[in-house]
């Protein structure tokens, strides 16, 4: 699997975690890249990173652990530094400039992940990507507090990016990150600034209306049964707040359906 075995020191990788680099760094594979590790203390991943990435790529360590330096001998670029320490971040974003990937294999608490992320994603080129590791994290104990686990922080992050869709509040939204692709332990989140700021509108090709959402609530037999009686029961729109009253009915029907039929898939909250 990919590099490891060829890496002369140190690593501790899970069995399934090699699929996961695969199907995310290939892309970079013989690119001049530049590839930051956020815990690398054991070595091994970081030769694991040159031996898969190619000799071009530029590999950058971060530790706290100030004996990781001893790596820079083996011509990686080192920091020292805690990653939740926003003021490291600062500085070390002024020293290493724009990057490619980070890849989060540190200390895995939910202030670290979180901490990182929102301190790095603006240094990441487009086509680029932050990867948190060992995200299984959220759900244990001895990370940190769990309702501002890294897991509920991504679920956030999910509402911001589809709060730029055009119909909703743009001010909320994100547009520092395109797409965020989750994975057993994994969470990547992919740059690409262009889609991330297209601005979300409706667009016409002034095609023929074939009315294609006419079916959306066909089987549901309460509004179906609405219908029915708002037809034979025409003389009833003259009362007033009949609209109003019409339209909480309609919802509440929408509502129940999607109730009953939704609820084994959320078992857990129901
Ligand atoms: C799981 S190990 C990294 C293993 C390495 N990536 C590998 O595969 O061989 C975690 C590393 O994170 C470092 N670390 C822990 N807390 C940290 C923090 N707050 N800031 C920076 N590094 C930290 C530790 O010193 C340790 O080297």
């Amino acid at each position: 699997s990919l590099g490891l075995s060829q890496s002369p020191y140190k690593s501790i990788k899970h069995s399934t975690y090699f699929e996961v680099y695969d199907d995310l760094f290939s892309r970079y594979r013989g690119k001049q890249i530049t590839f930051v590790e956020i815990g690398v203390l054991g070595g091994g991943s970081l030769f694991m990173w040159r031996e898969f990435l190619g000799p071009q790529a530029r590999i950058i360590g971060v530790d706290m652990n100030p004996n990781a330096k001893k790596w820079e001998s083996e011509g990686f670029e080192i920091y020292i530094g805690n990653q939740s320490d926003e003021l490291f971040w600062q500085d070390f974003k002024k020293q290493v400039g724009r990057v490619d990937v980070i890849l989060d294999d540190g200390g895995h608490t939910f202030e670290q992940q979180i901490i990182t992320t929102e301190m790095l994603l603006d240094i990441i080129n487009d086509h680029g990507m932050l990867v948190v590791e060992d995200t299984h994290t959220s759900y244990m104990d001895g990370f940190g507090y769990r309702r501002f686990s890294f897991l509920e922080y991504v679920k956030r992050f999910i509402d911001k990016i589809n709060q730029r869709y055009s119909e909703f509040d743009n001010t909320v939204a994100d547009q520092r990150v395109w797409s965020i692709q989750t994975y057993e332990s994994f969470v990547a989140f992919h740059i690409n600034r262009n889609a991330s700021n297209l601005i979300s509108e409706r667009t016409d090709n002034g095609g023929e209306y074939d009315s294609a959402e006419g079916y959306r609530y066909s089987d549901n037999q309460a509004l179906k049964s609405l219908d029915v009686l708002v037809r034979k029961l025409n003389f009833l729109k003259y009362i007033p707040g009949i609209k109003w009253l019409d339209a909480k009915a309609r919802s509440y029907f929408i509502v129940r359906k999607s109730k009953r039929r939704l609820k084994k898939y959320f078992s857990s909250d129901s």
